[in-house]
C-alpha cells in the first residue's frame, strides 16, 4: 500500500502569503534549513494507479503537478484520483474540491453527515459543484466505522472520531459534535499493517489512543510547538487548543503522547503551521523531536506499508 504526502503544511501553507514571521521570511530568502510546503493532504493507493485523496487542499493543482502518478493519461481526459475522503470541513481541507470540477462524472466524496451538511450550508461547495460534474456523496458512520473505496481493493478504512473544532464559519464552532472532525485508520488488509491519519487532533481520547497503539505508522497533527505559539508572536489571540490542535511541547503534549507508543511505531507530524520552530531543521525543537524518534512530514514523502503490487 502506498501513501504519499501531497502537502505537509497547515492552513496558509509555508510560507504563508502575508506572513513575515522568522520562518516565513527565512524560507522566502532560501535558507537551506527550511523547505516550502503546501497545505495538508495525502494520497493513498494499493495498485499505484488509483488514488484516494484524503482532504482536498487549495494547493491541489500544484500537488497533482508534483506527482505524475496522479496523471496516468489513459484517455483524453483522465486522472488517477478516484475519490476524496474528508477529515473535516476546514477551508484548507475542502476547497481543492472546486479544482476538480472538470471531471466527466460525479466525484465520489466520503465524509460524515456533519461535514457534508457544512458543505451544503455554511460553505456550500457541494451545491456549487452540482452545477459541474457534482459529487457522489458516501456518508461515513461513527457507529459502523469501517468502509471500502472502489478502486482501492484490499484496503480497509476505519473512521476514528476526534475532538478538535468545527471551522470558524460553522454554527458548531467551539461546540463541535462527533463527526465534525475525524481521523482515519488505513489498513493494508493482506499484511494487516495500519496507518493512522489525524491532521486535526485537539485532545487525546480512548478511541484515538487505541488507534495509535495499534498503528504501524501514526501521521498526526503537528500544527504548533507551543499552545500559545501564535499569541507569543503577536499573530493571533487564539491558542492551538482553541483551534482544535494539540501542541507538541509541555505536559500532555503530542511529544509525550507519541513517546508512550512502542519504539517500532513510526511517528510523523503533518499539518505544520508556518510559525512552528520544528520547520527549521537546525532548531533545538527539531532536535528534541528527533531524540524522541518523531519525524516531520515533507511534501512528496512516500510511505509504503505491507506489500505493494503496483
Ligand atoms: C485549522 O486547522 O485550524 C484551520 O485550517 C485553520 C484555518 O482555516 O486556517
Ligand atoms: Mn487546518
Ligand atoms: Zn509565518
Amino acid at each position: 500500500m502506498h501513501i504519499r504526502v501531497l502537502g505537509s503544511a497547515a492552513g496558509g501553507g509555508f510560507p504563508q502569503w502575508n506572513c513575515n514571521c522568522s520562518n516565513c521570511a527565512a524560507v522566502r530568502q532560501g535558507d537551506p534549513a527550511l523547505t516550502a510546503r503546501t497545505q495538508s493532504s495525502i494520497a493513498v493507493s494499493r495498485n499505484g494507479q488509483d488514488w484516494l485523496l484524503v482532504n482536498a487542499s487549495p494547493d491541489i493543482l500544484a500537488q497533482v503537478r508534483a506527482m505524475p502518478e496522479l496523471q496516468p493519461a489513459r484517455a483524453l481526459r483522465d486522472s488517477g484520483i478516484v475519490a476524496v475522503l474528508l477529515m473535516d470541513a476546514q477551508i484548507d481541507h475542502v476547497t481543492g474540491l472546486l479544482m476538480l470540477r472538470e471531471r466527466r462524472t460525479a466525484l465520489p466524496l466520503y465524509a460524515t453527515p456533519q461535514v457534508l451538511d457544512e458543505l451544503n450550508t455554511s460553505l456550500p461547495l457541494v451545491r456549487v459543484l452540482s452545477h459541474y460534474a457534482g459529487v457522489e456523496a458516501h456518508l461515513l458512520s461513527l457507529t459502523e466505522p469501517d468502509f471500502a473505496v472502489p478502486g482501492l481493493e484490499d484496503i480497509r478504512f476505519t473512521v476514528i472520531p476526534l475532538s478538535s473544532n468545527a471551522p470558524p464559519f460553522s454554527p458548531r464552532r467551539d461546540a463541535p459534535l462527533p463527526g465534525d472532525n475525524i481521523g482515519v485508520v488505513i489498513e493494508d488488509i493482506q499484511s494487516g499493517q495500519r496507518l493512522l491519519y489525524a491532521p486535526g487532533l485537539g485532545r487525546m481520547e480512548p478511541a484515538v489512543a487505541q488507534a495509535m497503539a495499534t498503528a504501524d505508522v501514526v501521521l498526526v497533527d503537528g500544527t504548533c510547538w507551543r499552545n500559545d505559539e501564535m499569541q507569543a508572536l503577536g499573530l493571533s489571540d487564539k491558542t492551538a487548543a482553541d483551534m482544535g490542535h494539540l501542541a507538541q511541547s509541555g505536559p500532555g503534549g503530542m511529544i509525550e503522547v507519541l513517546a508512550a507508543l512502542p519504539k517500532r511505531t513510526r511517528k510523523i507530524l503533518i499539518h505544520i503551521n508556518n510559525t512552528n520552530p520544528i520547520l527549521r531543521s537546525d532548531s533545538p525543537e527539531r532536535a528534541a523531536l528527533t531524540a524522541a524518534g518523531i519525524e516531520v512530514a515533507w511534501d512528496g514523502m512516500a510511505i509504503t506499508l505491507g506489500s505493494s503490487n503496483g
